[in-house]
């Protein structure tokens, strides 16, 4: 699954991929693979609104949660996440990665 955010001239100007991990289907979540904005539109609020838009949708279509993972350092994702509801639910053994969902 993939949502595109796209200008008024069509051009891709960012993207947000999802996949089904087996062991998350039972619980009807999915899972966030990437969330990419174009370098010269980061910091504008777009990433932000990409994760909302796809909360909205999963949430319509009766999907329980969509679960990420995002490296401590990368402040944007991490910031974009919690905006759109996600939580931390734990961290990787050497504490580099943050396991997040948001509950739909
Ligand atoms: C991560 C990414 C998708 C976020 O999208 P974005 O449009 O840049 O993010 P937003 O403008 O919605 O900002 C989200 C939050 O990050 C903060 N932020 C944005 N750029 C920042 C920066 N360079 N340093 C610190 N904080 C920053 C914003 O202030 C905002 O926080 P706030 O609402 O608490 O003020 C985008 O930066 C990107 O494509 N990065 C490269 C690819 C990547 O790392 N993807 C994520 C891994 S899956």
């Amino acid at each position: 699954m993939v949502a595109v955010a796209v200008n008024q001239q069509n051009e891709m100007v960012g993207f947000e991929m999802f996949y089904f991990r087996t062991d998350e289907i039972p619980s009807r979540v999915i899972h966030l693979a990437f969330t990419g904005i174009a370098p010269s539109l980061r910091g504008q609020g777009l990433g932000s609104i990409l994760r909302r838009y796809a909360v909205s949708q999963f949430h319509a279509r009766g999907l329980r949660g969509i679960s990420a993972q995002v490296t401590q350092d990368n402040l944007p994702s991490m910031r974009s996440l919690l905006n759109a509801g996600y939580v931390k639910t734990g961290e990787s053994a050497d504490g580099l990665t943050h396991f997040m969902i948001r509950r739909l």
